[in-house]
């Protein structure tokens, strides 16, 4: 029996609405918007509300996704929610956002691949519904690294933003949907991007706090050569993986990290800058959301059409890399 083809039924997105800006960020640290922008690309996030926690930011994604695919919470059937910031330890986010939507029936759980993770959850996803066990799925990248950043280190404090992308993945006509997918890890390199405290290895204490572990610690350098090096592996690998050469790719939607490593990588492809998704001006990097907020702003925008090739790929913490190709 032919696997059954897979893609995306629906899409939504949402930021908060507090914008911070560089000009804010220079009265924070000894920083400047010159070196941000020419560093990083990057102009402005958005950071959430005192009240929001990344389910408040996952929920209004995805009530944008569930209606525009059409389908109601009741007839949901997973839910996974890449983030790296969950509500809480447990339970889930996906669990806290199934009650929240009033989604009885599908089944939820988070996962963890950092800036991938969207990416991952989309391979996940696509697994489910294509051996038949579930018939659509809600996947969802949401990020509030606000409340893990400490805006007193320059280094990380103009890179994050908050944010959440979701989509609803169902069952579509042959020859559309997702085509292939390449993940990956390289665990040896977990030192370089991470966030030690509050977990079993250095649960939650006085000295935790006092030594920054519950704060994103990264080599910055360091994570730039991975990202400059997988995005063109990956990418050269999942276009292997689906037939497809670099020239056939309608539109690039990397992750949002540093402009600089999407120009690295969009010259590999031999990519015009119209065929890449650019928005890491204004949201900068909001982790496991970049990625879905990039594909339905430039949806949204009527920038992707029924049958084009869409090609989607980011790296991360772990470390880890995820790619996809998929005809819309
Ligand atoms: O989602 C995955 C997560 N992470 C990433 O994707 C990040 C990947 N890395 C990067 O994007 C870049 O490495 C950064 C944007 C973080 C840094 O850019 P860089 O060109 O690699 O700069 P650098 O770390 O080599 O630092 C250059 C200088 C340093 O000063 P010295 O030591 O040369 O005197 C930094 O102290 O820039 C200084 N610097 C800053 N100056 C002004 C670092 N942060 C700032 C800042 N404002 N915010």
């Amino acid at each position: 029996m032919k696997a059954r083809s897979v893609g995306i039924i629906g899409t939504g997105k949402y930021v908060p609405e507090r914008v911070l800006t560089n000009a804010e960020l220079e009265t924070m640290v000894e920083t400047n918007d010159e070196w941000i922008v020419s560093r990083t690309g990057i102009r402005e996030r958005h950071i959430a509300a005192p009240e929001q926690a990344t389910s408040d930011l996952a929920y209004e994604a995805a009530v944008r996704a569930l209606k525009s695919a059409g389908i109601t919470a009741e007839n949901l059937e997973l839910i996974i929610v890449a983030t790296v910031t969950p509500d809480m330890t447990f339970p889930s986010t996906a669990c806290i956002l199934q009650e929240k939507l009033g989604a009885k029936k599908a089944a939820a759980f988070d996962l963890s691949a950092a800036c991938s993770g969207f990416v991952y959850s989309l391979a996940v996803a696509n697994g489910f519904i294509q051996t038949g066990m579930y018939s659509n799925a809600l996947v969802i990248g949401a990020d509030t690294l606000s409340r893990i950043t400490d805006y007193t280190d320059r280094n990380t404090c103009v890179l994050f933003g908050d944010g959440a992308g979701a989509v609803v993945l169902g069952e579509v006509p042959e020859g559309r949907g997702f085509l292939s997918f390449d993940l990956g890890a390289e665990g040896a390199g977990g030192e370089l991007l991470k966030l030690e405290g509050g977990g079993s290895r250095y649960p939650a204490s006085a000295e935790t706090i006092q030594s920054g572990k519950h704060f994103i610690y990264m080599n910055g350098r360091e994570v730039f050569k991975f990202a400059v090096r997988v995005m063109g592996t990956a990418t050269e690998e999942v276009l292997r993986k689906a037939g497809k050469d670099k020239s056939e790719i309608d539109l690039f939607v990397p992750h949002q990290a540093n402009i600089r490593i999407i120009q690295s990588a969009m010259q590999r492809l031999d990519l015009p800058e119209e065929k890449c998704v650019i928005n890491v001006d204004k949201y900068a990097n909001t982790s496991a959301a970049s990625i879905p907020l990039a594909l339905v702003e430039a949806a949204e925008e009527g920038r992707v059409q029924a049958g084009d090739t869409v090609l989607l790929v980011g790296f991360g913490g772990g470390l880890t890399w995820g790619a996809s190709v998929l005809v819309w």
